[in-house]
């Protein structure tokens, strides 16, 4: 009794510290790495938390299933230091501890911004709106993906061409050849009701 109690608690704690930032797969800069922090034959990502959560250093971590690699950093991700996986290739994950985030870092919730900005459009920040333009800016040599953004204060997921023009171009619209738009496609292929994933050669429409 006592000791399923305590199993119980351990994995509820490890449950909280342990949290993810939905779609972003990959690691951070090797910089950033704790000292000893590349942890090999790890089993899961909770054991690879447990590694997090016992370093009192430790404020973020990458979780490579495919070989069991758990790699423990000294800050919370950012996009100028993360090192996002392309399409395809997504099998590290990286997860944050809780109230761990500074300033333009990654986060879940207003309460992981230890500096008082809120949570919105999972970095910590005061902007209102965040666009494709801004996430080019803070990393040049980001890749074409979707990404978290916000408009005027509401979270959207973001269609981003990174690769083309100079890149930061937030999409509105993706027809593919023969598309007729008719009102209700629009509705229905906005990006909040498909689940947010947006693939190039998919037909999308961005409404908020
Ligand atoms: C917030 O706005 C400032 C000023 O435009 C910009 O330098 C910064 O990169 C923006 N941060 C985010 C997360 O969009």
């Amino acid at each position: 009794m006592v000791s399923t109690f305590l199993v119980l608690s351990a994995v509820i704690r490890f449950v909280i510290a342990c949290q993810k930032i939905p779609l972003y797969y990959g690691t951070l800069d090797p910089a950033l790495a704790l000292p000893g922090g590349l942890i090999t034959s790890v089993i899961s990502s909770c054991q690879c938390c447990a590694f997090c959560n016992n370093n009192e250093l430790c404020k973020s971590f990458s979780f490579r299933g495919s070989t069991g690699e758990c790699t423990l950093y000294s800050k919370v991700g950012s996009y100028p230091t993360f090192l996002r996986q392309d399409w395809g290739a997504e099998d590290t994950e990286f997860y944050i501890m809780p109230r761990s985030s500074t300033t333009e870092e990654f986060c879940r919730q207003d309460e992981d911004c230890v500096n008082g900005e809120p949570c919105l459009g999972r970095v910590c920040t005061t902007n209102r709106t965040i666009t494709c333009l801004s996430i080019k800016e803070l990393n040049p040599t980001i890749n074409t993906h979707t990404f978290w953004g916000a408009v005027d204060g509401t979270e959207i997921r973001l269609s981003c061409l990174m690769d083309v023009q100079g890149g930061g171009w937030t999409m509105l619209v993706d027809a593919i050849f023969n598309f007729f738009w008719q009102p209700a496609d629009v509705l229905s292929l906005n990006s909040i009701g498909q689940g947010g994933v947006h693939t190039m050669g998919q037909h999308y429409s961005a409404l908020w």
